[in-house]
């Protein structure tokens, strides 16, 4: 199953971008990329409650800047920061999905969001007043 993930994403994408560069399987230090990378996990684990049809928490995560406006807590991410980032700490504390959820968030999947969040880059906007 993993294998096919990988595979059907390489094929649609990474093979087409990266040729020339490493190959994918190379990527272990590359920086994830939200499209890429991030976006298909949200995709499969949390867009069914927060996405087009429901809004829980009022987060929508389609996107990288609804997630930077985030929900009634707040941000869900804090660019630079995975540790400090609600996103992250929910999934940590199997708080995200909820716990009847059976698809839950795999160890490779939470170190790839770490990965991704921690290397964004902070934006002037929104750095830390
Ligand atoms: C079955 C529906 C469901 C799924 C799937 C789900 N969530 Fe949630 N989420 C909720 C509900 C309901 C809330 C609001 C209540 C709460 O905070 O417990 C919430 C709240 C949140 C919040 C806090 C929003 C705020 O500002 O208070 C974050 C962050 C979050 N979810 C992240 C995720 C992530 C990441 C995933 C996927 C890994 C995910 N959720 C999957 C139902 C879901």
């Amino acid at each position: 199953m993993r294998m096919r993930h990988q595979a059907f994403h390489c094929g649609l994408l990474i093979c087409s971008l990266a040729a020339g560069s490493a190959h994918a399987d190379d990527k272990k230090d590359t920086v994830p990329d939200f499209k890429r990378d991030a976006l298909p996990i949200l995709e499969e684990k949390c867009l069914r409650c927060h996405g087009v049809k429901r809004r829980d928490g009022k987060l929508d995560m389609r996107s990288l800047s609804s997630m930077l406006i985030g929900g009634v807590s707040g941000p869900a991410i804090k660019p630079g920061n995975a540790q400090k980032s609600l996103l992250i700490e929910l999934i940590h504390f199997n708080e995200m999905p909820p716990k009847k959820e059976t698809l839950r968030v795999t160890k490779e999947e939470l170190a790839l969001l770490r990965k991704w969040i921690d290397a964004m880059p902070v934006p002037p906007a929104i750095s830390p007043r």
